[in-house]
């Protein structure tokens, strides 16, 4: 069987069409519950499994967002590859509202949220070094230029806790003092535990908004959110169409060692 592709959809992003012997499944993890049931089915004989990260309706909030059900429950579908869709702000004049950023690095601002599968008497430090699967990454991109938007291959997400919008003080500081590029609320620790499950993770960041710090555009409003959403939601679904195409059977091992993150990282003895 070809590996099952995971697609994790943001906001405005809650099912996907067009799949084969499409079906929701209820998947409970030791983790708990994920998000909502997981759409599983086959796009152009590609295994793929969705999971709208807030619930169908839009119900959990970014630190009430089940992370590690989710990425636990994805696993257990046989999930391999994780291509995570969401909305973001932008810090640059050139990743304009409506553009897609493949995020490659992060920054973790996050604090009230479970951010490791282990403790509890098996401790493992992965490496979050390179947090992003640069094979995958390329792959979305390539989706992603085929639907006719503007992208950007790189760039820093700045994973804040919300639920409220930053302030301009910290807006200007992730900007000119950090040098982060995207700012968001849901990516991490999302990215952590997709490595600590060996899985391959590839984010792209929907630019809806300037956040706050630009002059020519007032503070970030939802309302201003959901109108860009929309357009970027189709984009997204395009993007996801054009995955399977790109998605040559999986290199084994993954070329970026995705696949193998806890080879050395266990550090509790067998037999402790
Ligand atoms: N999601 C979309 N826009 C955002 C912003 N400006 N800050 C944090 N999360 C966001």
């Amino acid at each position: 069987m070809r590996e099952r592709l995971g697609v994790i959809g943001g906001s405005g992003v809650y099912t996907l069409s067009g799949l084969a012997d499409a079906e929701w499944v209820t998947v409970e993890t030791p983790w708990g519950a994920p998000s909502d049931a997981i759409l599983t089915g086959t796009l152009d004989g590609q295994p793929m499994a969705f999971l709208p990260r807030h619930g169908r309706g839009h119900v959990h909030t970014p630190a009430e967002v089940p992370y590690r059900a989710n990425i636990a429950a994805l696993k257990m579908l046989g999930v391999t590859d994780i291509v995570a869709v969401s909305a973001c702000g932008s810090f640059r004049e050139e990743m304009a509202p409506g553009d897609f950023v493949l995020v490659d690095q992060f920054i973790d601002r996050t604090r009230l949220r479970p951010a490791s599968f282990f403790g509890k008497g098996c401790v493992a430090h992965v490496s979050m070094a390179h947090p992003v699967c640069a094979r995958l990454s390329g792959i979305a991109g390539d989706a992603a230029e085929a639907t006719g938007v503007t992208v950007h291959r790189g760039g820093t997400y700045l994973a804040m806790e919300g639920p409220q919008f930053s302030t301009l003080a910290e807006s200007r500081m992730y900007r000119e003092v950090w040098g982060a590029d995207v700012i968001g609320m849901t990516n991490m620790p999302e990215a952590k535990l997709a490595r600590e499950a060996e899985c391959c993770y590839a984010p792209v960041a929907m630019v809806t908004d300037y956040d706050c710090w630009h002059p020519g555009h007032d503070a970030v409003e939802v309302a201003d959110v959901i109108r860009v959403l929309g357009a970027n939601a189709d984009h997204a679904r395009a993007l996801v169409r054009g995955l399977p195409a790109r998605l040559a059977a999986r290199p084994a091992p993954c070329p970026c060692g995705c696949d193998r993150a806890l080879e050395h990282a266990i550090i509790t003895a067998p037999e402790a």
